[in-house]
């Protein structure tokens, strides 16, 4: 099973600019997802959907997901807007008020929390949240499960986008999760750069974002500016979650258009099968 995610498109950023540096970004990691050679059996789109969460944004990431050749699954980040959401995207289940869900019908089981906490830019995973994860994970506790967030509950080493792993909500969230041992991975963005950490004995990850990604820069940030530099022009990135039947796989990719250096024509033979008689013996 190979699952993609795109996270953090912030659609509608340069509002009534229709060609506008974000979607152009978006259609250059789609484009990468089409060109694979292997193709998705579906696509996770893990919040920061719009910017704005206006409606007319919505409309405009409807429109291009209807042209997908995958299922497309998207769910609310902090710049969402949940009403406005599920008004235009109307075919995503919802329950108890947040738009969180089971996608059954693969390999690994998967479950999409709602992390949205409207007004705040860190998450939010109340006791009903945490209670309805803990009933469906129970539901199934001999499948091999993803559980999807926006916001990741963990240190990120960038301390002006981390959200407070000492956050009651996302004790609330690791306690859960730490109950469930059948939980492969917790996979998350907002922090709009590819990070590999965990919670408790689960493994977390971020997926680099489709926009703009935020730059590695580890030192401590206090309020006086010091040049800094916060946002960098990288290229547009998406996750790749493959499933060989043991292992849960998570491959960083990014949307450019790099030069190949070497290809498996005859003169590589050697090389290769080398590398296989080793793995043989
Ligand atoms: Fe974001
Ligand atoms: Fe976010």
């Amino acid at each position: 099973m190979l699952i993609a995610q795109i996270t953090d498109l912030h659609i509608g950023f340069e509002e009534d600019n229709p060609d506008e540096l974000n979607i152009q970004r978006l259609r250059a990691v789609l484009e990468s997802l089409r060109a694979l050679d292997r193709a998705p059996d579906l696509v996770l789109a893990t919040g920061d959907l719009t910017d704005n969460g206006t409606l007319q944004s919505y409309k405009d990431l409807k429109a291009i997901f209807e042209d997908c050749p995958w299922p497309v699954w998207p769910s609310l980040g902090n710049h969402d807007v949940r009403d406005n959401f599920l008004g235009v995207f109307r075919d995503i289940p919802h329950s108890n008020g947040f738009a969180h869900y089971v996608i059954e019908d693969g390999a690994v089981r998967i479950v999409v929390l709602d992390t949205l906490e409207e007004g705040r830019h860190g998450g939010g995973f109340c006791d009903a949240r945490a209670q309805w994860l803990d009933q469906r994970l129970a539901e199934a506790p001999d499948r091999p499960t993803l559980v999807v967030a926006h916001h990741p509950p963990i240190p990120t080493g960038i301390d002006w986008m981390t959200i407070g792993p000492n956050e009651a909500w996302a004790g609330r969230l690791a306690d859960v999760l730490a109950g469930h041992p059948h939980v492969l991975k917790l996979v998350t963005g907002h922090i709009h750069r590819a990070i590999s950490a965990q919670r408790g004995r689960t493994p977390v990850w971020v997926s680099p974002s489709v926009a703009p990604q935020v730059a590695l820069c580890l030192n401590p940030i206090t309020d006086i500016p010091d040049d800094r530099p916060l946002i960098a022009a990288e290229d547009p990135g998406y996750s790749l979650h493959y499933w060989d039947g043991t292992t849960l796989i998570s491959h960083a990719a990014s949307a450019n258009h790099a030069p190949v250096l070497a290809r498996y024509g005859a003169h590589m033979r050697p090389l290769i099968s080398g590398l296989l008689e080793e793995k043989r013996s």
